[in-house]
């Protein structure tokens, strides 16, 4: 049914332009109209349960899917696709239209608070991901947020703090996301809380008509929660939607038509898009069907959970033998751990502890849980004996991380990214007594290791794996499933060793002058320079229980792309799935590039002493750079050499062509 504006009173079309008075809702006018029903999150449905009154009492529980990170550690697309459908099936369930995500922004600094939702420091993975999140969401006829737009990469100061970006650096790294993104044609964005360039985003008519007019925008664009502070601005800047209701704002904006200064014109253009979005729900309302059960939604979070699970090191002590005796310390291994804020999900029970999925998948092991020491002991009195004389010690610890703060997170938490004294030493002390001491990571973003990594045997990075993520971590640790996840952001030996940690900020500031150079791109060129480039784990860093070679590269130049072709062969014997890279690097150019960006990825499957044969292609988007001299994007001629990469400090196989 269509909508016609001139059904709406001026005073109507200006209530339009808000929600509701709860916060989940647009306005319908007593029912004169559908309302649209949003909800958080990306990673888990968090829809409130109302009292008669009409209070929000509680989230209602829904299942837990791992986070953006570990989404991404997958470095298989399909499965954001997948994770869409079956968040999709949560919304069909509970009448939800909108579900507020995916988010894409770069995560620039390892200290921000909520890099777990988000993706990867690099633009095209987070893009790439975000696309078919975006697709599987709304094949299925529930519309997706593409959000926060943009450059909201720290959580201090989110509200006010300005990001100093140049334009080749915005387009290049912080937009290119939602570039990439826009090619699902989301059918909502959110704008974010910061300001760039000293203009808050909220009311920042360059931005948003760049992602209208450029990026091709044409859906509902609304505000983060509380973000619009002129909410006349912000119409005339193109936000459609202030969200959730203020009264302030409805005040602002009905004095500035009165006055003249929003005109009608500027009002219904947001009016039309607001109810463009109310007829497409009902549209697709009829169309909603729901395919999997929540069972078969919580296994296949796990598989998504096994594919991005990220085996960071071991000595040969993974995996578990069948037989063996091993003890488990740690808080986390009975505890769900899951990042905090809007994205936070509640679980109909409780999760699985460690112990139980152990006991599971390995009957002929035994397992003690040392329960003593959880994340609030004193490390002093911390003397997990119950490691002495076992196969393995498995120490699973982590950090809360939370939107709204940044790292040191948690009121144990110590210095920078380091996980929380306590956990320091029950990892130093348990490897002290065995040598085979395995350390399970639960966190939302890369932690500063130094402490006690050459003491451990091996590292299992599980970050926010989800409901049933502790399937997954015995399924890995057993060898039933071979770990194949990598790394899809730099993992610094300290917060010191950021792009981020070189530029200035202060409470109001946030300066960008790192530019292109974000993650492996700064390490990049600091290895380059002869300075230290504090890695302690590079990005697409992942081991496998196989062992894998490349061979046989072979590039194709076309027209209008370039097919590039490799072998890759599984020496091992047993079957496992590799995540090749593909970076390029340019040679002599006439404009700054790094010194390589990533362009492609491919993850296969290669069975035991089996070989798999990789195709890609590279388009010529892949050897574009955006030129602030001509305001667009731009190819330069020349040497450019291709690079075939098991991880960003891992290049197999590389040539060069003539662009
Ligand atoms: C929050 C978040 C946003 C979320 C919204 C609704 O502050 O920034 O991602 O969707 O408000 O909870």
């Amino acid at each position: 049914m269509r909508f016609h504006i001139s059904a709406f009173t001026m005073d109507e079309k200006i209530r339009l332009l808000a929600g509701r008075s709860d916060n989940w809702h647009t306005e319908d006018f007593g029912g004169k109209l559908p309302s649209v029903f949003m909800s958080d999150g990306p990673i888990g449905l968090r829809t409130p349960v109302y009292s008669e009154k009409g209070e929000e009492l509680y989230d209602s529980p829904a299942v837990a899917y791992p986070d953006g990170q570990v989404l991404s550690q997958t470095w298989d697309p399909t499965l954001a696709y997948e994770m869409g459908t079956l968040l999709a099936d949560d919304c069909v369930e509970k009448g939800v239209d909108v579900l507020l995500g995916p988010g894409v922004n770069i995560k620039r600094d390892p200290i921000c608070g909520r890099n777990f939702e988000y993706f990867s420091e690099d633009p095209y993975v987070s893009g790439v991901f975000g696309r078919e999140y975006i697709r599987g969401l709304q094949d299925n006829h529930i519309s997706a947020t593409l959000k926060h737009y943009c450059c909201n990469n720290l959580e201090y100061g989110r509200l006010w703090v300005s990001s100093e970006v140049d334009e080749r650096t915005l387009r290049e790294v912080y937009v290119r996301p939602f570039e990439i993104a826009m090619e699902a044609k989301p059918h909502t964005v959110m704008s974010s809380y910061n300001a760039v360039n000293g203009v808050k985003v909220s009311q920042h008519k360059k931005l948003n008509d760049l992602l209208r007019n450029t990026l091709g925008f044409d859906g509902l664009l609304m505000s983060d929660w509380g973000a619009v502070v002129d909410h006349a601005a912000s119409v005339k800047s193109g936000v459609d939607l202030e969200m959730p209701y203020s009264q302030a704002g409805y005040e602002q904006l009905k004095a500035a038509v009165e006055s003249g200064e929003v005109t009608e014109a500027e009002i219904d253009a947001c009016v039309r898009r607001v109810l463009d979005l109310v007829e497409l729900c009902q549209e697709n309302r009829p169309k909603r069907s729901i395919k999997t059960t929540a069972d078969h939604r919580r296994k296949a979070s796990q598989r998504i959970a096994e594919e991005g699970i990220v085996l960071l090191k071991n000595n040969g002590v993974l995996p578990l033998k069948a037989d063996a005796r091993v003890s488990i310390s740690g808080g986390a291994a009975t505890d769900y751990i899951c990042g905090a804020g809007s994205s936070r999900v509640r679980l109909q029970d409780k999760a699985p502890t460690l112990k139980s999925c152990l006991e599971q998948v390995m009957p002929g092991a035994v397992f003690t849980h040392d329960s003593r020491y959880s994340f609030v002991c004193s490390p002093w009195d911390c003397v997990p004996d119950e490691a002495i004389g076992k196969d393995a010690a498995l120490v699973c610890v982590g950090t809360e991380d939370s939107e709204g703060g940044d790292r040191p997170c948690g009121a144990t938490a110590a210095s920078g990214i380091r996980l929380p004294e306590v956990m320091e030493e029950l990892i130093l002390r348990t490897a002290r007594l065995n040598p085979n001491t395995v350390v399970v990571l639960y966190c939302g973003a890369a932690i500063d290791m130094t402490r006690w990594i050459d003491k451990v045997a091996g590292v299992v990075w599980a970050g926010y794996c989800g409901e049933w993520g502790q399937k997954a971590v015995a399924n890995i640790l057993s060898g039933k499933v071979n770990p194949s996840g990598k790394l899809t952001e730099t993992f610094p030996l300290d917060e010191t060793y950021t792009s981020a940690a070189q530029c200035y900020r202060d409470s109001m500031v946030n300066v960008y002058s790192d530019g292109l150079l974000v993650g492996y791109r700064w390490h990049d060129m600091q290895k380059f320079l002869d300075r230290p480039s504090g890695v302690q784990f590079p990005f697409g860093h992942g081991l496998s229980y196989s062992q894998f070679t490349y061979s046989d590269l072979e590039i194709d130049k076309q027209a209008d792309k370039v097919l590039v072709r490799f072998q890759i062969t599984n020496t091992s014997s047993v079957d496992g799935k590799e995540a090749a890279q593909v970076y390029i690097r340019h040679i002599r150019s006439k404009v700054f590039h790094p010194k390589k960006e990533l362009k492609a990825f491919q993850k296969v499957f290669v069975p035991a002493s089996g070989r798999a044969e990789v195709e890609i292609e590279l388009t010529k988007d892949a050897f574009s750079y955006y030129s602030v001299a001509t305001d667009g994007w731009s190819i330069e001629t020349g040497e450019c050499e291709i690079l075939i990469a098991a991880s960003a400090e891992d290049i197999r196989l590389s040539n060069i062509i003539q662009l």
